[in-house]
């Protein structure tokens, strides 16, 4: 909701200064009643036209404030929470590596701050879609920007596939370089993120490189573009040879062993590290495989490899894992596999988040 800024808080402070606990309890239930609607607004707090700044808000963040205060039992209880809510309304405290208010944390439940994601439904708006068979879900490079990154930064995604973290960059104004080694997928990305401008036209920087992750000279590629550093960085390879992605050798899904894998996924990690900045962070998207009826702890050998070169570990996520549309065709089957076999079906994945010392 859009409140008048200057007339909320100019009535708060008036309450501020009652003596009463009830005087000042239904000062604030007048005020709950004046926000319903513009037909009952007497005070001005919805008319943004009229002398002052206007405020952007979460229609419950503020319910649940004065709603707060009317529970409250002594009256510097309340005052306690009136000057809170003044703080919230006038006031932003952000920390080095986000934009969110902590006046105003409240607001954001939106924002995971638990280590087992379960998401029911991938985030299907504007130009997103699950058409690129291995892309992951919006709400995953969604989550980390807005918690690891301010607006107008940079970031960067070494295996881009058709550009979902550059639809969530360009949402949420930050800048954003790719790389993909797959001519097409680019060609894809660059047209789903074409169209995504123009339904959103935010003022940032997109680039879309065309290349090989494990070869591609990173601190060039930002001197190109006139910058020195990134401030997060997010890989979703692929899940070794799941998904065959490309005929190209250096493509980590056509590696022949698990080490071959990790040594290209490392060469990755070294080409990247010189240029994100000390303190933030790095995101890695990864699912475990069979291989000959044994379990492969994808997850955990990448792990390793981000701790080898001296990455602080911050969080391993537990992501339930949508199922892949052949797998929900022969659910029956694959059960009687398990079964039989006495295996386990994937249904999770692991993100691991790492700060850069
Ligand atoms: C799991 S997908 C990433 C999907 C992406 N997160 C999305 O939402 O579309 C991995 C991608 O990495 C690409 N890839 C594989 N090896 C690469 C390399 N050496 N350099 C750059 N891209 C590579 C693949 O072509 C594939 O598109």
């Amino acid at each position: 909701m859009i409140i008048n800024q200057p007339k909320i808080i100019e009535t708060l402070n008036n309450l501020y200064l009652e003596e009463k606990l009830e005087d000042i309890k239904n000062g604030i239930i007048k005020i709950k009643k004046n926000l319903v609607s513009f037909k009952y607004d007497k005070v001005g707090f919805l008319n943004i036209d009229s002398n002052g700044q206007t405020l952007n808000l979460k229609k419950d963040y503020l319910y649940n404030e004065l709603e707060q205060i009317l529970e409250t039992k002594t009256k510097e209880r309340t005052k306690y929470y009136i000057q809170r809510l003044i703080k919230g309304l006038s006031k932003t405290k952000t920390g080095k590596i986000n934009d969110i208010n902590l006046y105003r944390w409240k607001e954001y439940d939106d924002i995971i701050t638990n280590s087992l994601w379960i998401l029911d439904k991938r985030d299907n708006s504007g130009v997103h879609s699950a058409e690129y068979w291995g892309n992951f879900i919006p709400q995953i490079p969604n989550q980390f920007l807005k918690r690891y990154t301010k607006k107008d930064e940079w970031v960067l995604d070494p295996f881009l596939g058709c550009g979902t973290t550059l639809i969530e960059c360009q949402r949420l104004e930050r800048n954003g370089i790719g790389v993909e080694i797959q001519k097409k997928v680019v060609n894809l990305a660059k047209n789903i993120l074409d169209k995504e401008k123009g339904l959103f036209n935010k003022d940032v920087i997109t680039k879309i490189i065309n290349g090989d992750s494990t070869k591609i000279d990173f601190q060039e590629e930002l001197i190109k573009i006139g910058i020195k550093s990134v401030q997060f960085l997010i890989m979703h390879p692929p899940y070794w040879n799941i998904i065959k992605f490309s005929d190209d050798e250096n493509d980590l899904s056509n590696t022949k062993t698990i080490e071959d894998f990790l040594f290209l996924f490392g060469k990755v990690l070294d080409s990247t590290y010189s240029i994100l900045d000390k303190g933030r962070y790095l995101a890695v998207v990864i699912g475990d495989k069979y291989n000959k009826g044994e379990w492969i702890p994808l997850g955990f050998y990448t792990m390793q490899e981000v701790l080898k070169r001296g990455y602080k570990l911050k969080s391993i996520i537990v992501k339930n894992f949508e199922e892949t549309k052949g797998k929900m065709n022969q659910k029956e089957l694959w059960r009687y596999r398990a079964l039989v076999g006495g295996f386990y079906i994937f249904k999770h994945e692991y993100i691991f988040l790492f700060k850069k010392r």
